[in-house]
């Protein structure tokens, strides 16, 4: 493993959609992302790799393999080169271009393993126009029916992202995997929290990845002039979202688990303007949890919350669905592989369960899938300044190598 060739790797794979102060925005199927993509599959094949792209865009670079098939089940590795806006160059980069060097350097080795392996770069995991798209595509989880209503926050389509990179998503779940065709997988990923830079830990062991619900939540009020209207006459859709906010906070930390947690990303009020009283507001809620029952019953209460709040202010409420993913269990094959792995390199490790979400979690239902996590500096991700070292990035594409190694043998 040539931590030189991985860092410059990680590096160029940087300058597609890099921002000006550092980080970068490079969303799926965007000029910077099919410019990644195009730059990656030219690595890939720089590496001595057979490489090919599935219908739902995802690049895969094959040692032994030029498709998955099961005939010849491969070991799988990956994560993703798309980014959050104004994300960092770690977050799924690391995974792709730590998978790609594992495999070029069993090449350039001339090591070959029993079963064939195999790195995959999955299209928007972030899920600009739906959670983990690629790799649900990829595991037989995409419903063409929602294809044409995919879209993204600002209302982008999907058919139409995918058809300017020259793709027809309604092909999308034409690259489900043959049954059978994947032995296993693992993926390199920056833990994008705390807890192991706080233990002094340098690998963490992934048991089981966490779901999330998405929806968008629109409270409709009445739109009137700002200054003519007496306050108790205004039916103000910003303050039912508003209020709405407040309240599910507390509901999900008084009713969620301890690891339950609960976000508003995305708020837009309309008509928007200084003056108007606002008639409609729209948020994107995102709830998770580990635990799917605990998760389910969050999502209800929210629901019921959110028909309360907009009654007691005159309001009405649309809930709408965007995604949901569910958790998954790591394999304990794949775990303990990982932890043998770490102990062959005199390396401590600790199991944890991932915050995240992580296209390993729709691996999970076709294979046995795990995850190996490195520390991130001072717990930070979905920022600019998301980093890891780089000796733990060396740390954790070796422990990569010999888990790969392992589970080909
Ligand atoms: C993926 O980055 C997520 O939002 O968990
Ligand atoms: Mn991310
Ligand atoms: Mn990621």
């Amino acid at each position: 493993m040539s931590l030189p060739r991985l860092k410059d790797r990680l590096l160029a794979l940087a300058r597609f959609g890099a921002l000006p102060g550092g980080g970068v925005t490079r969303m799926c199927w965007s000029p910077p992302y099919e410019q990644a993509r195009a730059w990656l599959l030219g690595e890939a094949k720089t590496a001595g790799l057979a490489t090919w792209v599935d219908p739902a865009g995802n690049v895969f670079g094959g040692l032994g393999a030029d498709r998955v098939s099961p005939d010849a089940p491969v070991v799988l590795t990956g994560s993703h080169i798309d980014t959050v806006p104004e994300g960092g160059i770690l977050d799924g980069a690391l995974g792709v271009m730590a998978g790609l060097e594992c495999l070029h350097t069993i090449r350039e080795a001339a090591i070959r393993p029993a079963r064939p392996l195999a790195v995959a770069a999955w299209s928007d995991e972030e899920g600009r126009y739906g959670s983990l798209f690629g790799s649900r595509a990829f595991c037989g989880r995409l419903d063409p029916a929602a294809i044409p209503s995919m879209a993204a926050v600002d209302g982008d389509r999907l058919v139409e992202a995918m058809g300017r990179a020259g793709f027809d998503a309604h092909r999308a779940p034409e690259a489900a995997a043959p049954p059978g065709g994947v032995a296993a997988y693992v993926e390199l990923h920056i833990e994008q929290g705390a807890r192991l830079e706080e233990a002094g830990i340098p690998i963490g062991v992934v048991e089981t990845i966490v779901g999330a619900r998405r929806a968008r939540v629109v409270f409709h009020g009445q739109a009137d002039h700002a200054g003519t209207t007496p306050m108790e006459r205004r039916r103000d859709a910003f303050l039912g979202a508003a209020d709405y906010a407040l309240k599910a906070r507390e509901l999900v930390i008084s009713r969620g688990g301890a690891r339950a947690v609960t976000n508003f990303g995305v708020v837009h009020v309309h008509p928007g303007a200084s003056n108007i009283v606002p008639g409609r507001a729209e948020l994107v809620h995102e709830i998770r949890d580990p635990d799917a029952a605990v998760l389910e019953r969050l999502a209800r209460d929210c629901e019921a919350l959110a028909r309360e709040v907009a009654a007691a202010r005159g309001l009405t409420v649309e809930l709408r669905p965007i995604s949901a993913t569910t958790p998954a269990p790591c394999a304990p094959r794949v775990q303990e592989t990982i932890e043998a792995a770490c102990a062959a390199l005199g390396l401590a490790s600790r199991r944890l369960y991932s915050a995240a979400g992580h296209d390993a979690q729709n691996l999970a239902g076709v294979t046995d899938a795990g995850m190996i996590f490195i520390p991130s500096r001072g717990g930070r991700s979905h920022r600019v300044d998301e980093m890891s070292d780089w000796d733990a990035i060396e740390r954790g594409a070796n422990v990569l190598l010999h888990t790969l190694l392992r589970l080909a043998a």
